[in-house]
């Protein structure tokens, strides 16, 4: 019986569990996985993360508010991922060589999702929208997908502006795409991928987006009832999905990671 947990605050409402047991059960594991409460700071974070791994834990996944907090602490103790350390942000431990070791499958999680829709992303002109820690995640995949343009559009300029030149800094491949920077009302034309990563979620409030701004895919990293978001391209005809997939796509990459196994998250999504 292997162990793993999900560390949060707050976790009662984490679909993680259930998630990991239906890849179990795929792939005949026997494993316990459960949702750990965690308070507030990086202190108990750490405290939580050694207890578990002391006491034989495989695998922890890291949810709001600690992945950056966990990345700070593989940071110091251990080692972390080209991925984690592009998105300066983990959501995936374990134990590498005795050492706790940082992963981020957030960003592979949602390519494989697109891929798995059948949304071409070699030579794709892209866009993302949102300058915070979900989209800094997925730039990096995106960009080892082959997407050939990308435009960071934030709401606040200089934060898309900052995150580029973080960005260009942590790895050459993405100094090698020269992403562009832009207002989300100045985003204007046609793309092939726009991906909402800022967190207006289910707020009610809705972006500014331009009239002429159009594409073929749509993807909000949220998901919910509804996602105005998605609604007005999907009016415009455009291909729409929301962030489900993803979710069951980083966890089959870190149920992966820890047991060895293969998994198949499409078997998990349904008609989604
Ligand atoms: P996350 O880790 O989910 O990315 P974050 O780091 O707090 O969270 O970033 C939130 C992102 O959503 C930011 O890009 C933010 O824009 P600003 O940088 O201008 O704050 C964006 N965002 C949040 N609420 C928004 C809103 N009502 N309209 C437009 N953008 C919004």
């Amino acid at each position: 019986l292997q162990h793993f947990i999900v560390i949060g605050n707050p976790i009662a409402h984490s679909k993680s569990p259930e998630i990991h047991q239906q890849f179990a059960k795929q792939t005949q594991l026997q494993i316990e996985y459960n949702r750990q409460y965690c308070p507030d700071d990086a202190a108990s974070f750490s405290a939580v993360v050694e207890a578990f791994f002391n006491g034989g834990g495989v695998g922890a996944n890291v949810t709001v508010p600690f992945k950056q907090v966990a990345y700070q602490l593989c940071a110091e103790q251990g080692g972390l991922s080209a991925h984690a350390q592009v998105a300066g942000a983990v959501n995936t431990l374990l134990l590498k060589d005795g050492k706790l070791f940082g992963d981020n499958t957030d960003g592979q999680g949602l390519v494989n999702h697109l891929l798995q829709l059948g949304w071409p992303l070699q030579g794709a002109k892209v866009a993302i929208l949102g300058a915070g820690g979900a989209s800094r995640g997925v730039v990096l995949p995106l960009i080892e997908a082959g997407i050939s343009e990308l435009t960071i559009a934030n709401r606040t300029l200089s934060k898309a502006e900052d995150l580029i030149d973080q960005l260009r800094a942590a790895s050459p491949v993405i100094d090698n795409l020269a992403p562009t920077s832009s207002a989300i009302e100045a985003l204007t034309g046609h793309y092939d991928v726009i991906i909402n990563a800022t967190s207006i979620g289910l707020s009610g409030d809705k972006l500014p987006l331009d009239s002429e701004l159009s594409c073929h895919y749509t993807y909000d990293m949220m998901y919910g009832k509804e996602l105005p978001f998605l609604t007005h391209f999907q009016q415009q005809g455009a291909q729409v999905s929301e962030g489900y997939g993803m979710l069951i796509g980083q966890a089959a990459l870190s149920f992966e990671k820890w047991t060895g196994a293969s998994v198949d998250p499409s078997l998990l999504l349904g008609s989604q």
